[in-house]
């Protein structure tokens, strides 16, 4: 079965006729770097028409049409895309950007280019709008396009099964481009096609002054039985962007842009989980444990496919220096990854968990939370103290405060229960969670209060009823330390050298 997640509400059939004609702006006067007000998708068409100022970051012609690609001004970027002229409210004045020094304005059918942008800068890429958080994921379409692929005939590891050690080996694929082949010396100005190039093998994404990086180029990808709308740019190369749909392998991760040549790479790959070796087995649930130094491969696939749904600092050449952490769901078929944390190997910042990513379509049942709950367990085994890696997103700071608000409620009520007392800095060691973000969690629950010159520790009975609301909720799926089994792995500073 397949089925189709999308970031975003479909587009509203019988949207309103296009308004060439009206008085105001026309097409022509479009340019990248304008502001103008677009109709925003509804979920359903009887609602009321919204529009929000956009800015105009792309243009193209499609089907002999303009077409916008526009990004919601203070939304999450996730929800930019490409509109037609008839989503546009030309009846309002057009905001134009400031004038370029040398007189040239922006040219309305050239895409994402730098000399055609002028006065806008590039855009924080911390997604911390506001608009993004009730996006809708979830939405199913059934479609037969490649069920009839052969069931793997590799033997899956079932749960009774001994945890998975590593080989030792990276994934290796038939000389696919695309997948991790090292690239030859970069010119000194880019083609569009040298500067994704360029994004993917130079590391941070948000060090890149990149235009083209402004522009989401896939729309889809094809993953297991999931067929997936992207929300980001992510630096796969060139010729992927002309494919309505990636198709990756769910096991491998290797990528290509045909279902002919996906099917193909089936038929020979007996791959069924991750690399590495598998730390944790609960239930259906399993942790692998990868080296980006031993598995550069599947690690930059990894991180390709990440930087679809991920648009803060994401790097994809320079794996080394990280082990990655990939949850997997188990059925007959193998271990299905439902997300990921990446870590690095040694944090001076104390980070304990760099990128984190639950893929779409399993979003908002609890794995997340599983995700940051199993990287907590890893500092607890460590003898450390964390925190994630900033800039949060707008979704990764809601998860880890529910995380953070659950455990320190949970650890508050049972102190309260044997009337012992407790400090910060006890929550923190017992929990391996910072002190600022416990202090952060406590303030916007509203707990540190006033109490005969001193601060207290109070939670509302408000908190507490949600508490055990949520508790209830995650009954079902928790981590299980006993499970775990896992020694901190150490690094010499030889092993390390490479950071
Ligand atoms: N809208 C509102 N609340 C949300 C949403 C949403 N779209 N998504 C998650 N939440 C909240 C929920 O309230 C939930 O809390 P609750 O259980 O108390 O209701 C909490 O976040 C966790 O929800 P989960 O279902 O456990 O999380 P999920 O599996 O959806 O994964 C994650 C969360 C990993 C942040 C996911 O949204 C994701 O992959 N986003 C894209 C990548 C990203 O932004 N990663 C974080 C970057 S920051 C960093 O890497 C350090
Ligand atoms: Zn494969």
């Amino acid at each position: 079965m397949t089925q189709r997640f999308s970031a975003s509400p479909s587009p509203r059939p019988g949207t309103p006729t296009h308004r060439s004609g009206t008085p105001g702006t026309t097409a022509l006067e479009i340019v990248v770097g304008c502001k103008v007000f677009v109709e925003v998708k509804k979920e359903k068409k009887e609602e009321t028409r919204e529009f929000r100022k956009a800015e105009i970051l792309s243009v193209r012609t499609h089907n002999d049409k303009p077409e916008y690609y526009v990004h919601f001004v203070e939304f999450n970027k996730r929800l930019d895309e490409w509109v037609g002229l008839e989503r546009i409210d030309i009846t309002k004045d057009i905001e134009r950007p400031a004038k370029k020094r040398n007189g040239k304005g922006g040219n309305q059918f050239r895409d994402s280019d730098t000399s055609s942008r002028v006065g806008s800068p590039l855009r924080e890429v911390t997604g911390r709008g506001g608009g993004g958080v009730g996006t809708t994921v979830g939405q199913k379409r059934k479609i037969s396009a490649i069920e009839d692929i052969p069931t793997p005939n590799a033997k899956a590891t079932t749960p009774s099964t001994p945890l998975v050690e590593a080989t030792g080996e990276d994934y290796e694929d038939g000389g696919t481009p695309g997948n991790g082949t090292p690239l030859g010396p970069l010119a000194a100005t880019f083609s569009k096609e040298q500067e994704i190039e360029r994004l993917r093998t130079s590391g941070s994404m948000t060090q890149s002054h990149s235009e083209i990086s402004r522009v989401k180029n896939l729309e889809r990808i094809h993953f297991g039985e999931y067929d997936v709308d992207t929300w980001y740019f992510s630096p796969y190369p060139q010729e992927y962007s002309d494919a309505a749909v990636v198709y990756i392998c769910e096991f491998c991760l290797f990528h290509y842009i045909s279902e002919r040549q996906l099917r193909r790479h089936l038929q020979k790959c007996t791959v069924r989980h991750p690399p590495g070796n598998e730390i944790y087995r609960c239930d259906d649930i399993s942790f692998f444990e990868i080296d980006g130094n031993k598995q550069k491969t599947y690690c930059r696939n990894l991180c390709l496919l990440s930087k679809l749904f991920l648009d803060h600092k994401t790097l994809y050449y320079d794996v080394d220096p990280f082990l990655f952490y990939i949850m997997c769901q188990q059925d007959e078929f193998g271990c299905h990854m439902i997300g990921y944390f990446s870590k690095e190997k040694e944090s001076t910042e104390g980070y304990n968990l760099a990128c984190i990513l639950t893929l779409p379509q399993h979003q908002r049942k609890g794995f997340g939370r599983l995700l940051i709950a199993f990287s907590y367990e890893l500092s607890k085994k460590e003898g450390k103290v964390g925190s994630p890696e900033k800039p949060l997103s707008d979704l990764g700071l809601l998860s880890y405060r529910s995380y953070w608000t659950e455990v320190i409620v949970e650890l508050l009520l049972e102190t309260k229960e044997l009337n012992e007392d407790i400090t910060i800095e006890d929550i923190s060691a017992r929990t391996s969670i910072a002190t600022t973000d416990i202090l952060q969690t406590l303030q916007s629950l509203c707990a540190i209060k006033p109490y005969k010159g001193q601060q207290i520790l109070c939670l509302s009975d408000g908190v507490i009823a949600s508490y055990h609301k949520t508790k209830e909720k995650h009954k079902n799926r928790r981590i299980d330390e006993s499970f775990l089994k896992w020694t901190p792995p150490h690094f010499t500073s030889n092993q390390l050298r490479y950071i």
